[in-house]
Protein backbone atom coordinates (compact mmCIF):
# COMPACT_ATOMS: atom_id res chain seq x y z
CA UNK A 1 0.00 0.00 0.00
CA UNK A 2 1.52 3.23 -1.15
CA UNK A 3 1.61 6.36 1.47
CA UNK A 4 1.67 9.97 2.08
CA UNK A 5 3.73 11.04 4.97
CA UNK A 6 2.74 15.04 6.63
CA UNK A 7 4.12 17.38 8.56
CA UNK A 8 1.66 19.90 9.75
CA UNK A 9 1.42 23.71 7.84
CA UNK A 10 2.15 26.39 9.34
CA UNK A 11 0.80 29.48 7.63
CA UNK A 12 -0.13 29.14 3.81
CA UNK A 13 0.25 32.28 1.42
CA UNK A 14 0.26 32.61 -2.58
CA UNK A 15 -1.44 31.87 -5.57
CA UNK A 16 -2.31 28.54 -6.41
CA UNK A 17 -3.85 27.36 -10.70
CA UNK A 18 -5.95 25.12 -10.72
CA UNK A 19 -6.19 22.37 -13.36
CA UNK A 20 -8.47 21.20 -16.26
CA UNK A 21 -11.54 19.47 -14.71
CA UNK A 22 -11.20 15.32 -14.29
CA UNK A 23 -14.95 15.21 -14.60
CA UNK A 24 -14.96 17.12 -17.90
CA UNK A 25 -11.90 15.94 -19.75
CA UNK A 26 -13.58 12.13 -19.26
CA UNK A 27 -16.76 13.09 -21.07
CA UNK A 28 -14.63 15.10 -23.67
CA UNK A 29 -12.82 11.83 -24.33
CA UNK A 30 -15.85 9.60 -24.52
CA UNK A 31 -17.16 12.38 -26.80
CA UNK A 32 -14.66 11.10 -29.75
CA UNK A 33 -16.56 7.98 -30.70
CA UNK A 34 -19.35 10.33 -31.98
CA UNK A 35 -16.86 11.73 -33.92
CA UNK A 36 -15.33 10.56 -37.71
CA UNK A 37 -12.44 13.39 -37.66
CA UNK A 38 -10.06 14.19 -35.71
CA UNK A 39 -10.68 17.43 -33.01
CA UNK A 40 -8.08 18.69 -30.02
CA UNK A 41 -8.60 18.79 -26.21
CA UNK A 42 -6.67 21.46 -24.71
CA UNK A 43 -5.83 22.04 -20.70
CA UNK A 44 -6.01 18.16 -20.00
CA UNK A 45 -4.94 17.04 -16.86
CA UNK A 46 -2.52 14.44 -17.07
CA UNK A 47 -4.07 12.62 -13.31
CA UNK A 48 -4.74 8.62 -13.59
CA UNK A 49 -8.61 9.08 -14.65
CA UNK A 50 -7.23 9.98 -17.95
CA UNK A 51 -4.77 7.52 -18.27
CA UNK A 52 -7.52 5.20 -17.78
CA UNK A 53 -10.22 6.22 -20.09
CA UNK A 54 -6.84 6.96 -22.95
CA UNK A 55 -6.16 2.85 -22.35
CA UNK A 56 -10.06 2.42 -23.07
CA UNK A 57 -10.68 4.69 -25.82
CA UNK A 58 -7.34 3.22 -27.37
CA UNK A 59 -8.59 -0.29 -27.13
CA UNK A 60 -11.81 0.87 -29.09
CA UNK A 61 -9.90 2.11 -32.08
CA UNK A 62 -9.04 5.78 -31.01
CA UNK A 63 -5.74 7.18 -32.05
CA UNK A 64 -4.75 9.43 -29.26
CA UNK A 65 -1.57 11.84 -29.82
CA UNK A 66 -0.25 14.13 -27.04
CA UNK A 67 0.36 17.84 -28.74
CA UNK A 68 2.51 19.34 -26.48
CA UNK A 69 2.36 19.75 -22.66
CA UNK A 70 -1.21 20.03 -22.13
CA UNK A 71 -3.25 19.13 -25.70
CA UNK A 72 -4.09 15.86 -27.31
CA UNK A 73 -5.41 15.02 -30.69
CA UNK A 74 -8.14 12.38 -30.80
CA UNK A 75 -8.27 10.58 -33.96
CA UNK A 76 -11.56 8.25 -34.12
CA UNK A 77 -11.70 5.25 -36.02
CA UNK A 78 -13.90 3.99 -39.23
CA UNK A 79 -15.20 1.11 -37.17
CA UNK A 80 -14.71 1.61 -33.38
CA UNK A 81 -14.74 -1.78 -31.56
CA UNK A 82 -18.00 -2.08 -29.61
CA UNK A 83 -16.39 -4.14 -26.49
CA UNK A 84 -14.58 -1.75 -23.87
CA UNK A 85 -11.88 -3.78 -22.39
CA UNK A 86 -13.30 -4.87 -19.24
CA UNK A 87 -10.00 -4.97 -16.61
CA UNK A 88 -9.76 -1.39 -17.25
CA UNK A 89 -13.43 -0.95 -17.55
CA UNK A 90 -14.63 -2.44 -14.25
CA UNK A 91 -11.37 -0.30 -12.53
CA UNK A 92 -13.09 3.53 -12.83
CA UNK A 93 -16.66 4.42 -12.49
CA UNK A 94 -16.53 6.93 -15.36
CA UNK A 95 -15.78 4.19 -18.03
CA UNK A 96 -19.62 3.87 -17.78
CA UNK A 97 -19.90 7.33 -19.67
CA UNK A 98 -18.74 5.99 -22.98
CA UNK A 99 -21.82 3.48 -23.25
CA UNK A 100 -23.91 6.07 -24.58
CA UNK A 101 -21.77 7.28 -27.96
CA UNK A 102 -20.10 3.72 -28.53
CA UNK A 103 -23.85 2.36 -28.48
CA UNK A 104 -24.92 5.40 -30.88
CA UNK A 105 -22.14 4.75 -32.89
CA UNK A 106 -21.45 0.80 -33.74
CA UNK A 107 -24.88 -0.17 -32.69
CA UNK A 108 -23.45 -2.30 -29.92
CA UNK A 109 -22.18 -1.84 -26.59
CA UNK A 110 -20.15 -4.61 -24.27
CA UNK A 111 -18.90 -3.68 -21.04
CA UNK A 112 -18.92 -4.48 -17.26
CA UNK A 113 -20.16 -3.40 -14.05
CA UNK A 114 -18.24 -0.65 -13.69
CA UNK A 115 -16.37 -0.17 -10.36
CA UNK A 116 -13.84 1.89 -8.37
CA UNK A 117 -13.40 2.80 -5.33
CA UNK A 118 -15.91 2.69 -2.70
CA UNK A 119 -18.83 4.90 -3.72
CA UNK A 120 -17.93 4.04 -7.37
CA UNK A 121 -19.46 0.70 -7.27
CA UNK A 122 -23.31 2.58 -7.67
CA UNK A 123 -25.83 1.75 -9.91
CA UNK A 124 -26.48 2.33 -13.48
CA UNK A 125 -29.84 1.62 -13.92
CA UNK A 126 -30.82 5.42 -15.22
CA UNK A 127 -28.58 4.66 -17.88
CA UNK A 128 -29.76 1.04 -18.64
CA UNK A 129 -33.65 2.64 -18.99
CA UNK A 130 -32.60 5.47 -20.59
CA UNK A 131 -30.64 4.05 -23.32
CA UNK A 132 -33.67 1.36 -23.77
CA UNK A 133 -36.46 3.84 -24.22
CA UNK A 134 -34.25 4.82 -27.16
CA UNK A 135 -34.68 1.56 -28.40
CA UNK A 136 -31.61 -0.47 -27.10
CA UNK A 137 -32.00 -3.94 -25.89
CA UNK A 138 -30.48 -5.05 -23.02
CA UNK A 139 -28.93 -8.00 -21.97
CA UNK A 140 -27.16 -9.04 -18.83
CA UNK A 141 -24.47 -11.86 -18.41
CA UNK A 142 -22.01 -12.63 -15.40
CA UNK A 143 -21.75 -9.46 -15.09
CA UNK A 144 -21.11 -8.26 -18.76
CA UNK A 145 -24.11 -6.15 -20.22
CA UNK A 146 -24.51 -6.18 -23.91
CA UNK A 147 -26.59 -3.21 -25.38
CA UNK A 148 -27.68 -3.51 -28.93
CA UNK A 149 -29.66 -1.38 -31.21
CA UNK A 150 -29.73 -0.86 -35.05
CA UNK A 151 -30.30 3.33 -34.93
CA UNK A 152 -30.92 4.48 -31.60
CA UNK A 153 -34.52 7.16 -31.61
CA UNK A 154 -35.34 9.84 -29.69
CA UNK A 155 -37.23 9.73 -26.69
CA UNK A 156 -38.65 11.19 -24.03
CA UNK A 157 -36.50 10.98 -20.69
CA UNK A 158 -37.28 11.56 -17.17
CA UNK A 159 -34.78 10.70 -14.54
CA UNK A 160 -35.77 9.47 -11.59
CA UNK A 161 -32.92 10.54 -9.77
CA UNK A 162 -30.27 13.56 -11.05
CA UNK A 163 -27.90 12.09 -12.44
CA UNK A 164 -24.82 13.73 -13.58
CA UNK A 165 -22.80 11.05 -15.88
CA UNK A 166 -26.22 9.27 -16.70
CA UNK A 167 -27.09 13.20 -18.33
CA UNK A 168 -24.17 13.13 -19.89
CA UNK A 169 -24.21 9.64 -21.96
CA UNK A 170 -27.65 10.00 -22.76
CA UNK A 171 -27.34 13.53 -24.04
CA UNK A 172 -24.04 12.17 -26.23
CA UNK A 173 -26.07 9.09 -27.87
CA UNK A 174 -28.75 11.21 -28.76
CA UNK A 175 -26.83 13.47 -31.11
CA UNK A 176 -26.56 10.68 -33.48
CA UNK A 177 -30.03 9.03 -32.65
CA UNK A 178 -32.39 9.32 -34.93
CA UNK A 179 -35.44 12.30 -33.71
CA UNK A 180 -35.64 14.34 -30.68
CA UNK A 181 -34.36 13.65 -27.39
CA UNK A 182 -35.73 15.57 -24.59
CA UNK A 183 -34.10 14.55 -20.78
CA UNK A 184 -36.22 16.06 -17.93
CA UNK A 185 -34.46 16.40 -14.43
CA UNK A 186 -31.16 16.30 -15.96
CA UNK A 187 -28.44 16.91 -13.72
CA UNK A 188 -27.05 20.55 -14.13
CA UNK A 189 -23.27 20.71 -13.34
CA UNK A 190 -21.20 22.97 -14.98
CA UNK A 191 -19.64 19.94 -17.21
CA UNK A 192 -22.59 19.32 -18.99
CA UNK A 193 -22.93 22.83 -20.74
CA UNK A 194 -19.06 22.40 -21.31
CA UNK A 195 -19.53 18.91 -23.42
CA UNK A 196 -22.75 20.74 -24.96
CA UNK A 197 -21.18 24.00 -26.24
CA UNK A 198 -18.53 22.16 -28.03
CA UNK A 199 -20.58 19.30 -29.62
CA UNK A 200 -22.68 22.43 -31.08
CA UNK A 201 -19.73 23.91 -32.11
CA UNK A 202 -19.05 20.34 -34.12
CA UNK A 203 -22.43 20.04 -36.04
CA UNK A 204 -24.98 19.07 -32.86
CA UNK A 205 -27.97 20.56 -31.82
CA UNK A 206 -27.96 20.69 -27.99
CA UNK A 207 -30.40 23.68 -26.16
CA UNK A 208 -30.75 23.64 -22.28
CA UNK A 209 -27.88 22.11 -21.36
CA UNK A 210 -27.30 23.73 -17.54
CA UNK A 211 -30.53 24.08 -17.22
CA UNK A 212 -32.84 20.62 -16.05
CA UNK A 213 -34.77 20.05 -19.14
CA UNK A 214 -31.72 19.46 -22.06
CA UNK A 215 -33.56 19.01 -25.77
CA UNK A 216 -31.27 16.97 -28.52
CA UNK A 217 -32.06 17.33 -32.51
CA UNK A 218 -30.35 13.88 -33.56
CA UNK A 219 -29.03 12.41 -36.48
CA UNK A 220 -26.24 15.05 -36.85
CA UNK A 221 -22.86 14.49 -38.49
CA UNK A 222 -19.87 15.94 -36.34
CA UNK A 223 -16.83 17.46 -37.75
CA UNK A 224 -14.09 18.41 -35.27
CA UNK A 225 -11.75 19.47 -38.01
CA UNK A 226 -9.74 22.85 -35.95
CA UNK A 227 -12.18 22.51 -33.40
CA UNK A 228 -10.27 22.68 -29.56
CA UNK A 229 -12.06 21.48 -26.39
CA UNK A 230 -10.50 23.45 -24.13
CA UNK A 231 -11.07 22.05 -20.72
CA UNK A 232 -12.88 23.97 -17.63
CA UNK A 233 -11.12 24.35 -14.18
CA UNK A 234 -11.46 21.70 -12.12
CA UNK A 235 -14.15 23.29 -9.78
CA UNK A 236 -13.85 20.41 -6.95
CA UNK A 237 -9.63 21.01 -6.85
CA UNK A 238 -10.53 24.93 -6.88
CA UNK A 239 -13.48 24.75 -3.96
CA UNK A 240 -10.65 21.88 -2.35
CA UNK A 241 -8.06 24.45 -1.91
CA UNK A 242 -9.87 27.31 -0.78
CA UNK A 243 -11.01 25.37 2.17
CA UNK A 244 -7.66 24.40 2.72
CA UNK A 245 -7.04 28.36 2.70
CA UNK A 246 -9.60 28.66 4.91
CA UNK A 247 -8.10 26.41 7.59
CA UNK A 248 -3.94 27.31 7.23
CA UNK A 249 -4.30 30.81 5.66
CA UNK A 250 -2.71 33.47 5.57
CA UNK A 251 -4.35 34.79 2.46
CA UNK A 252 -4.19 32.31 -0.31
CA UNK A 253 -5.21 33.10 -4.13
CA UNK A 254 -6.62 30.35 -6.10
CA UNK A 255 -6.64 31.46 -9.66
CA UNK A 256 -8.02 29.55 -13.05
CA UNK A 257 -10.76 29.02 -11.27
CA UNK A 258 -14.44 30.20 -12.01
CA UNK A 259 -16.08 31.43 -8.92
CA UNK A 260 -19.38 31.03 -10.41
CA UNK A 261 -19.13 27.39 -10.25
CA UNK A 262 -18.31 27.56 -6.63
CA UNK A 263 -21.24 29.30 -5.23
CA UNK A 264 -22.13 26.99 -3.08
CA UNK A 265 -18.90 26.05 -1.33
CA UNK A 266 -18.51 30.23 -0.89
CA UNK A 267 -21.71 30.52 0.43
CA UNK A 268 -21.26 27.91 3.22
CA UNK A 269 -17.97 29.11 3.96
CA UNK A 270 -18.84 32.90 4.52
CA UNK A 271 -21.26 31.67 6.92
CA UNK A 272 -18.50 30.15 8.63
CA UNK A 273 -16.38 33.30 9.12
CA UNK A 274 -13.97 32.76 5.89
CA UNK A 275 -13.15 36.52 3.89
CA UNK A 276 -13.54 35.81 0.09
CA UNK A 277 -13.41 38.29 -2.73
CA UNK A 278 -13.93 36.94 -6.11
CA UNK A 279 -12.65 38.03 -9.23
CA UNK A 280 -13.18 37.24 -12.80
CA UNK A 281 -11.05 34.29 -12.66
CA UNK A 282 -9.33 33.99 -9.05
CA UNK A 283 -10.80 33.57 -5.69
CA UNK A 284 -9.26 34.65 -2.13
CA UNK A 285 -9.04 33.30 0.49
CA UNK A 286 -8.47 34.42 3.79
CA UNK A 287 -8.91 32.59 7.11
CA UNK A 288 -10.59 34.01 9.90
CA UNK A 289 -9.28 34.18 13.74
CA UNK A 290 -12.46 32.02 14.79
CA UNK A 291 -14.77 29.63 12.28
CA UNK A 292 -18.57 29.35 13.12
CA UNK A 293 -20.66 26.68 12.99
CA UNK A 294 -22.77 25.82 10.01
CA UNK A 295 -25.53 23.25 9.04
CA UNK A 296 -24.97 21.65 5.47
CA UNK A 297 -26.79 19.85 3.26
CA UNK A 298 -25.41 18.15 0.26
CA UNK A 299 -27.42 18.77 -3.15
CA UNK A 300 -27.51 18.58 -7.11
CA UNK A 301 -25.33 21.39 -8.38
CA UNK A 302 -25.85 24.40 -8.08
CA UNK A 303 -25.88 23.62 -4.14
CA UNK A 304 -23.47 22.35 -1.88
CA UNK A 305 -22.04 19.62 -4.00
CA UNK A 306 -21.26 16.04 -2.33
CA UNK A 307 -17.36 16.06 -3.29
CA UNK A 308 -16.79 19.39 -0.58
CA UNK A 309 -18.60 17.38 2.01
CA UNK A 310 -15.39 15.45 3.48
CA UNK A 311 -13.13 18.45 2.97
CA UNK A 312 -15.98 20.64 4.90
CA UNK A 313 -16.67 17.92 7.16
CA UNK A 314 -12.09 19.17 8.68
CA UNK A 315 -13.23 22.53 8.58
CA UNK A 316 -16.18 21.78 10.57
CA UNK A 317 -14.09 20.52 13.05
CA UNK A 318 -12.21 23.33 13.65
CA UNK A 319 -15.56 25.87 13.79
CA UNK A 320 -16.52 26.86 17.55
CA UNK A 321 -19.82 25.19 18.56
CA UNK A 322 -22.13 22.67 16.95
CA UNK A 323 -22.11 21.69 13.21
CA UNK A 324 -24.43 19.06 10.93
CA UNK A 325 -23.47 17.61 7.86
CA UNK A 326 -26.71 15.77 5.71
CA UNK A 327 -25.24 13.49 3.03
CA UNK A 328 -27.82 13.15 0.41
CA UNK A 329 -26.72 11.74 -3.00
CA UNK A 330 -24.34 9.15 -1.58
CA UNK A 331 -24.55 5.72 0.43
CA UNK A 332 -21.53 5.71 2.46
CA UNK A 333 -19.84 8.75 2.06
CA UNK A 334 -19.51 9.42 5.86
CA UNK A 335 -17.48 6.30 6.99
CA UNK A 336 -14.19 7.86 7.01
CA UNK A 337 -15.45 10.62 9.71
CA UNK A 338 -14.55 7.37 11.99
CA UNK A 339 -11.21 7.91 11.10
CA UNK A 340 -11.28 11.42 11.68
CA UNK A 341 -12.69 10.51 15.35
CA UNK A 342 -9.54 8.91 15.83
CA UNK A 343 -7.38 12.31 15.00
CA UNK A 344 -9.43 13.58 18.13
CA UNK A 345 -12.53 14.98 15.88
CA UNK A 346 -15.80 14.93 17.62
CA UNK A 347 -18.10 13.59 14.78
CA UNK A 348 -21.22 11.61 15.68
CA UNK A 349 -22.58 9.45 13.03
CA UNK A 350 -26.51 9.89 13.44
CA UNK A 351 -27.33 6.81 10.85
CA UNK A 352 -25.50 6.88 7.63
CA UNK A 353 -26.27 10.32 5.84
CA UNK A 354 -26.02 12.34 9.16
CA UNK A 355 -23.43 14.03 11.33
CA UNK A 356 -22.95 16.19 14.29
CA UNK A 357 -19.70 17.76 14.38
CA UNK A 358 -18.97 19.69 17.77
CA UNK A 359 -15.72 21.90 17.60
CA UNK A 360 -13.44 23.33 18.05
CA UNK A 361 -10.89 19.85 18.74
CA UNK A 362 -7.47 20.07 18.51
CA UNK A 363 -7.07 17.15 15.99
CA UNK A 364 -3.80 14.47 16.15
CA UNK A 365 -1.44 12.95 13.77
CA UNK A 366 -2.58 9.28 12.81
CA UNK A 367 -2.37 6.76 10.03
CA UNK A 368 -5.35 7.03 8.30
CA UNK A 369 -6.42 5.05 5.31
CA UNK A 370 -9.03 6.72 2.78
CA UNK A 371 -11.55 5.65 1.20
CA UNK A 372 -12.17 7.09 -1.82
CA UNK A 373 -10.75 9.99 -3.68
CA UNK A 374 -12.64 12.98 -1.89
CA UNK A 375 -12.04 11.36 1.84
CA UNK A 376 -8.72 11.05 0.85
CA UNK A 377 -8.05 14.86 0.39
CA UNK A 378 -9.92 15.53 3.69
CA UNK A 379 -7.78 13.17 5.62
CA UNK A 380 -5.03 15.36 4.20
CA UNK A 381 -6.09 18.66 5.07
CA UNK A 382 -7.01 17.12 8.56
CA UNK A 383 -3.01 16.14 8.53
CA UNK A 384 -2.06 19.51 7.52
CA UNK A 385 -3.74 20.91 10.79
CA UNK A 386 -3.51 18.24 13.23
CA UNK A 387 0.21 18.34 15.76
CA UNK A 388 2.27 15.70 15.50
CA UNK A 389 3.02 14.02 11.35
CA UNK A 390 0.29 11.76 9.61
CA UNK A 391 0.35 8.94 7.28
CA UNK A 392 -2.38 8.94 4.99
CA UNK A 393 -2.39 5.47 3.39
CA UNK A 394 -4.28 5.07 -0.02
CA UNK A 395 -5.13 1.67 -2.29
CA UNK A 396 -6.71 2.66 -5.44
CA UNK A 397 -3.60 4.22 -7.65
CA UNK A 398 -6.20 7.16 -9.65
CA UNK A 399 -6.49 8.41 -5.54
CA UNK A 400 -2.31 8.34 -5.14
CA UNK A 401 -2.23 10.48 -8.30
CA UNK A 402 -4.63 13.13 -7.74
CA UNK A 403 -3.93 13.73 -4.33
CA UNK A 404 0.02 13.54 -5.62
CA UNK A 405 -0.83 16.50 -8.05
CA UNK A 406 -2.72 17.85 -4.60
CA UNK A 407 0.56 17.94 -2.88
CA UNK A 408 2.73 19.21 -5.42
CA UNK A 409 0.37 22.29 -5.96
CA UNK A 410 0.66 23.22 -2.51
CA UNK A 411 4.20 22.12 -1.98
CA UNK A 412 5.48 23.74 -5.07
CA UNK A 413 3.54 26.83 -5.73
CA UNK A 414 2.29 28.05 -2.43
CA UNK A 415 4.53 26.48 0.68
CA UNK A 416 7.99 26.76 -1.19
CA UNK A 417 7.72 30.39 -1.41
CA UNK A 418 7.60 30.55 2.75
CA UNK A 419 10.32 28.24 2.78
CA UNK A 420 8.37 26.27 5.01
CA UNK A 421 8.20 22.39 4.33
CA UNK A 422 5.11 20.50 5.46
CA UNK A 423 5.49 16.89 3.94
CA UNK A 424 6.95 14.64 2.88
CA UNK A 425 5.69 11.87 0.24
CA UNK A 426 6.51 8.16 0.65
CA UNK A 427 5.62 4.82 -0.57
CA UNK A 428 5.13 1.45 1.47
CA UNK A 429 4.50 -1.23 -0.85
N1 LIG B 1 -27.52 6.84 -9.41
C1 LIG B 1 -28.46 5.86 -9.55
N2 LIG B 1 -28.56 5.22 -10.76
C2 LIG B 1 -27.73 5.51 -11.80
C3 LIG B 1 -26.78 6.53 -11.65
C4 LIG B 1 -26.68 7.17 -10.42
O1 LIG B 1 -29.20 5.56 -8.62
O2 LIG B 1 -27.88 4.90 -12.85
C5 LIG B 1 -27.41 7.54 -8.13
C6 LIG B 1 -26.05 7.36 -7.45
O3 LIG B 1 -26.01 6.19 -6.69
C7 LIG B 1 -25.99 8.60 -6.58
C8 LIG B 1 -26.74 9.66 -7.40
O4 LIG B 1 -27.49 8.94 -8.38
O5 LIG B 1 -26.70 8.38 -5.38
C9 LIG B 1 -25.89 10.67 -8.09
O6 LIG B 1 -24.87 10.02 -8.79
P1 LIG B 1 -24.38 10.54 -10.20
O7 LIG B 1 -24.75 9.54 -11.25
O8 LIG B 1 -24.77 11.94 -10.41
O9 LIG B 1 -22.85 10.50 -10.04
P2 LIG B 1 -21.90 10.38 -11.24
O10 LIG B 1 -22.46 11.01 -12.44
O11 LIG B 1 -21.46 8.96 -11.37
C10 LIG B 1 -20.52 12.60 -11.02
C11 LIG B 1 -19.09 12.90 -10.68
C12 LIG B 1 -18.84 12.62 -9.21
C13 LIG B 1 -19.79 13.49 -8.39
C14 LIG B 1 -21.24 13.20 -8.80
C15 LIG B 1 -22.25 14.07 -8.12
C16 LIG B 1 -18.06 12.33 -12.79
C17 LIG B 1 -17.11 11.43 -13.51
N3 LIG B 1 -18.24 12.05 -11.50
O12 LIG B 1 -20.67 11.21 -10.72
O13 LIG B 1 -17.52 13.00 -8.93
O14 LIG B 1 -19.63 13.18 -7.03
O15 LIG B 1 -21.38 13.39 -10.23
O16 LIG B 1 -21.98 15.40 -8.38
O17 LIG B 1 -18.55 13.28 -13.35
C18 LIG B 1 -15.42 12.81 -7.85
O18 LIG B 1 -15.02 13.68 -8.63
O19 LIG B 1 -14.71 12.36 -6.91
C19 LIG B 1 -16.75 12.25 -8.03
C20 LIG B 1 -17.16 11.17 -7.38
Amino acid sequence: MEAFFIQPARRLEGVIPVRGAKNSILKAMAASLLFRTPFLIDNVPHIVDYQQMENLLVSAGVLVERVGERQVRLTPPRHPESTLDPEVAQSFRSSVVLIGPLLARTGKAVFPYPGGCVIGKRPIDLFLEGLARMGALVREENGIFTLSAKRLVGADIFFRKVSVTATETLMMAAVLARGKTVLSNAAREPEIPALAEFLNLCGARISGAGTSTITIRGGAKLDGARRVFRIIPDRVEAGSFAILAALRGGRLRVANCIPEHLAGLLAALREAGVFIECGKDWVEITAPKQLFPVNVQTREYPGFVTDFQSPFMVLLTQAVGMSTVFETIYEGRLEYTRDLNRMGAEIILCDPHRAIVVGPTPLFGRVVESPDLRAGLAFILAALVAKGPSTVQHKPRKIRCILLVFFDRVSLEVLQSRDESIFEMGSNT
